[in-house]
């Protein structure tokens, strides 16, 4: 990556972009003609993607820039449809950058795949014959997708969780049996869904219970991410506040999102920004880790920070934020789409944990420059320029219009829909 033409990239027009990533060396002469062509989908996968497909729905897809990751450089692919969350992305990996990067530890891939039986005689005789019976049941699932076991992957252990009758809640027992699966590099849904059915007979039997379902669980808890940074406070001093204030500052807004779930529910919303961005333009379902994200929020019992933000021994600011990631590079639309297909090779075709890495890095890194901004200017100020933006369009100024209007309205007192028609009415023609 040849990072001297990457600079001042914002203010670069879309071909310079795309020509500065080339130039840069992380794009090719084919991917310039792709990008072009806004990595159009074309109309037949589009219409074997989904039922009743009637068109496609773009969305911007830009590049979070500055990121470095265990040693390792990357522009990363978003798709957005939020200003503002790439511009913060790239300036919290500009720091951190200089800090010496994210550093990643994705434990493992393991996925989860759930069978619910119900009326069940006795949960504990049943969760031991389950447990008894772990080399069958892995066995049988196996059976169901020989072709994942061949490629090392596959059914690798079994869990029995007894869930007793809840009277305050009205539900009855059950009996949960969760078979821990390796999917590889694929985020695995089918393999999951394919071996949890095939297994309900056998479990029945084992249990005397009656299967209510088989199918994975997005609480993907063995498939966990975790990043890392330090940041020196001499990098965090901000014009109206030392380095120490900002460092303790993002301390404080960390500590009140652990403690207050209507505050951690937007603190972790800015961390989604960073990450179904990426997830989205790499062809994941982002609503898994939507779910999963959330569900490991409220791990404690009550929905907290996914962050935490800490001051080292040396005073540094360090930050860190585990996840689960059940995110895969091959399977459902990843080879099939063409924006998922080149989000992928600008990534350097990362496998399934390094993509992992790649995802959390930019969830922490989005969070640091959201509470960063918060805790000093706040975050209005830079949401500004773009909001004017978007109304300069909106009243309908083109090419260099869009600019002059954006500049007009920033210095007039009310910045609205108005306000802008009137400027742009001003213009010469
Ligand atoms: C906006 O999309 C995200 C933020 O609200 C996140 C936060 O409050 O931490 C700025």
């Amino acid at each position: 990556m040849e990072k001297q033409h990457l600079h001042k990239f914002y203010q670069k027009n879309r071909t310079e972009r795309i020509e500065a990533l080339a130039a840069a060396n992380i794009i090719s002469e084919e991917d310039k003609l792709a990008l072009t062509d806004h990595l159009a989908l074309p109309e037949e996968t589009a219409n074997h993607m989904i039922e009743n497909q009637i068109a496609t729905y773009q969305l911007p897809y830009g590049v979070g820039l500055n990121f470095l990751i265990d040693g390792k450089e990357y522009a990363v692919p978003m798709a957005m449809e939020e200003p503002s969350v790439i511009a913060a992305a790239s300036s919290a990996a500009k720091i951190i950058s200089q800090a010496g990067g994210f550093e990643t530890t994705i434990q493992e891939r393991t996925m989860i795949g759930q069978i619910v039986l119900k009326d069940v005689p006795d949960l504990e005789a049943a969760k031991q014959v389950v447990l008894d019976h772990t080399e069958d049941i892995l066995q049988k699932a196996n059976e169901a997708h020989p072709s994942i076991v061949k490629r090392g992957g596959g059914a690798k252990a079994v869990e029995a969780r007894p869930i007793a009758a809840d009277d305050q809640v009205q539900t009855p027992d059950f009996l949960v049996v969760h078979l821990h699966i390796e999917t590889l590099e694929a985020m695995g849904a089918n393999i999951i869904d394919t071996m949890a059915e095939a297994i309900k007979p056998y479990l029945e039997s084992l249990t005397n219970g009656a299967a209510l379902m088989g199918i994975l669980s997005n609480y993907a808890t063995e498939c966990l991410a975790t990043a890392r940074c330090q940041i020196p406070v001499s990098l965090l001093a901000r014009a109206d506040y030392s380095g120490e204030e900002v460092r303790d500052r993002i301390i404080e807004a960390c500590q009140i999102a652990i403690v207050d779930p209507y505050r951690a529910t937007t603190h972790n919303k800015g961390i989604m920004n960073g990450i179904d961005a990426v997830v989205l333009a790499t062809g994941n379902d982002f609503r898994s880790i939507e779910a999963g994200a959330h569900a490991y929020a409220a791990r404690s019992g009550q929905y907290r920070s996914l962050t935490n933000w800490t001051k080292a021994e040396n005073g540094d600011l360090v930050g860190t934020l585990t996840i689960p990631l059940a995110i895969g590079t091959v399977g459902g639309s990843i080879s099939i789409h063409p924006g998922a297909k080149f989000s992928h090779k600008l990534l350097g075709n990362p496998s399934a944990k390094e993509l992992e890495s790649i995802i959390v890095s930019v969830g922490l890194g989005q969070n640091f420059s959201a509470i960063k901004a918060l805790v000093t200017e706040g975050i209005q100020k830079g949401h500004m320029g773009l909001h004017a933006k978007s109304l300069a369009i909106s009243a309908g100024a083109k090419g260099e219009q869009v600019d002059v209007v954006t500049e007009k309205l920033k210095q007039s007192k009310n910045m609205n829909l108005a306000t802008a028609k009137e400027i742009l009415e001003q213009l010469p023609n």
